[in-house]
């Protein structure tokens, strides 16, 4: 049979072989429900969670209760969207993003519209870039927060999002960003 080779790592990779072993020892040993930490076995199961939180804020220098386990991509993207809109419409109803982000991140968008938010829709250059100029250009008051992905799934491209981050600081405005590491997916903001 022909051999084939898998190789669209902007969509996805294969899970690490360490990340398998840790995942399986977890699914066995600590399957309970975490919020059920009446009994042993949720509690254990708890504190797994904990300690994957305090592992996962070390490895960013950050505090572990900044950060939020969801199910995955998506619904991390619609939680941020929608909660820095809901909470800093007072400052202002205008979000930067991409013509070229992830699905999940304009449908967000679009919903967001309906509810009076304007959006703003960079093109990227014909690399695939997004031009740092226009961006801090498209920056006006009224600008609450940027999404842009760092690697886009579909053509492979990377997105400079330390510079964008500079921008969006400078600004005072909220950045955010799914950044792509190996079988990890998670939104950065
Ligand atoms: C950049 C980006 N955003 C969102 C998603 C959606 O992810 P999920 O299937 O975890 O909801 C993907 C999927 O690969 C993605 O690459």
């Amino acid at each position: 049979m022909q051999k084939k080779i898998y190789l669209d790592y902007a969509a996805t990779t294969p899970t690490a072989p360490e990340v398998l072993v840790a995942m399986n020892k977890s699914l066995n040993d600590t399957f309970a429900n975490p919020a059920s930490t009446q009994h042993f076995f949720g509690e254990q199961a708890n504190q797994q969670i904990e300690t994957s939180r305090e592992q996962i804020s070390a490895v960013f220098n950050a505090k572990s209760p900044d950060f939020i386990f969801t199910s995955g991509a998506t619904e991390s993207n619609n939680l941020v969207l929608k909660s820095v809109a809901q909470r800093f419409q007072l400052h202002g109803k205008h979000i930067i993003t991409s013509a070229t982000e992830h699905k999940c991140v304009l449908d967000t968008c679009k919903f967001l519209e309906s509810q009076g938010f304007k959006i703003t829709y960079l093109k990227p250059n014909a690399d695939g870039l997004i031009d740092l100029n226009k961006l801090a250009d498209s920056i006006t008051e009224e600008t609450i927060l940027i999404s842009i992905m760092h690697v886009n799934n579909e053509t492979g491209v990377i997105q400079n999002i330390e510079k964008i981050a500079e921008i969006a600081a400078e600004q005072g405005i909220f950045f955010m960003s799914m950044p792509r590491k190996v079988s990890v997916n998670f939104t950065l903001i």
